[in-house]
């Protein structure tokens, strides 16, 4: 998993070449919003042929990324440098691929600037940042964006209306060996990432970011990192919070609603697709693989397969249109 992010470290070379968007709608395609753009296939010459079904990438750094980084300093250079990195690999390729920005998560105002400048100079989507940012000379500080503290950060986020992708990432080692020292299976994918990041999105939720800034789109992968198949049990319970001063207005259902994008990288089960399709709407889904953890024909052929359960327009709007509205890509 760290395997991408360490061959990034290895490039030193790059210009940064500011560049203009250029998108050309075909009508035919899909748009996906991956992560690891640090690996050889992606950092190289990216091959149009690897991916001749999709539209755009998104690209992004693979997790944990700059949220791997505990020292600020380090943190703040290296998330400047990737996305220099980036920006110059695709920059002769703006209509096939896409970039969200890395930031360091340590100082909100920082991130903030780094953002403004990787929207509005190297024409990113967004940012995906890898969930909490570890910090402290033993790691042993978390940092979470559902403090005031980050209202700085939010506020430039809604200034600049892109989206946030939350992406899931290991977690540092004493949780590591307190939570998964007994079944290290469990580490990763099958069961670390939606339990850890899933906290983190409620944590927004029930801290009030979402008042603060209704208007803030957040992007999580894995169809909603198990969230949406338990907003009943989590809503009515949250309920019992109020009392001891949970700031949250509304609740997490109606935030999933209006502030709350998903999509389905990683998890390509049919008919988990349709209980979302009911619960949440297609309107707040969006097809994506998670390549490169995922390969890219799996998702290929799933997706392809819905016309079995979806219509041609619903299909489409899985595929490219949801995209093509959260990223402006026609604006
Ligand atoms: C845009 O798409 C059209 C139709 O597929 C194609 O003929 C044209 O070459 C494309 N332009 C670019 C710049 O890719
Ligand atoms: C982009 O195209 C220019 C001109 O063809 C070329 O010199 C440059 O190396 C290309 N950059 C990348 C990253 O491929
Ligand atoms: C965050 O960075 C800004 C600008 O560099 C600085 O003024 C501020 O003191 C920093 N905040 C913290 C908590 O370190
Ligand atoms: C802190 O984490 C980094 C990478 O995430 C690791 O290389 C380093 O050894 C860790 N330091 C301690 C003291 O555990
Ligand atoms: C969540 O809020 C919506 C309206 O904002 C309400 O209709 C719904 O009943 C609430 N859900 C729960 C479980 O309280």
């Amino acid at each position: 998993m760290n395997r991408p992010f360490q061959l990034l470290l290895l490039l030193i070379h790059f210009c940064v070449s500011i560049y203009a968007r250029v998108w050309n709608d075909t009508g035919t395609g899909t748009i996906v919003l991956e992560e690891a753009w640090t690996i050889p296939e992606l950092m190289g010459l990216i091959s149009y042929v690897s991916f001749p079904s999709h539209s755009i990438m998104v690209l992004s750094c693979a997790s944990p990324c700059i949220q791997g980084i505990s020292d600020p300093a380090t943190a703040g250079a290296m998330a400047v440098h990737v996305n220099n990195v980036l920006a110059d690999r695709i920059s002769n390729s703006t209509h096939r691929f896409g970039a969200f920005a890395a930031l360091s998560m340590h100082n909100a105002s920082e991130a903030a600037a780094e953002l403004k400048r990787a929207v509005e100079e190297l024409g990113f989507f967004g940012v995906l940042v890898n969930d909490y940012q570890q910090s402290g000379e033993n790691n042993d500080t978390l940092i979470f964006y559902d403090q005031p503290e980050f209202d700085v950060f939010w506020q430039m986020v809604t200034d600049l209306d892109v989206p946030v992708y939350f992406h899931p990432r290991i977690n540092v080692n004493p949780i590591e060996t307190l939570l998964y020292g007994h079944a290290p299976w469990l580490i990763g994918p099958a069961q670390e990432f939606a339990a850890t990041l899933s906290s983190h999105i409620i944590g927004l939720c029930t801290n009030g970011v979402f008042d603060r800034f209704p208007k803030l789109k957040i992007i999580v992968g894995h169809l909603g990192e198990r969230i949406p198949s338990d907003f009943d049990r989590i809503d009515t319970q949250l309920l019992k919070q109020l009392p001891l001063g949970m700031p949250m207005l509304l609740n997490v259902t109606t935030y999933f609603h209006r502030n709350l994008y998903e999509t389905t990288s990683g998890n390509f089960a049919t008919s988990l697709l349709q209980f979302h399709k009911e619960t949440l709407g297609l309107d707040r889904i969006l097809y994506s693989i998670d390549y490169p953890f995922v390969e890219i024909p799996s998702g290929t052929v799933w997706v392809n397969g819905l016309d079995e359960v979806l219509t041609r327009e619903e299909l489409s709007f899985l595929k490219r249109g949801a995209a093509i509205k959260l990223l402006k890509l026609n604006d």
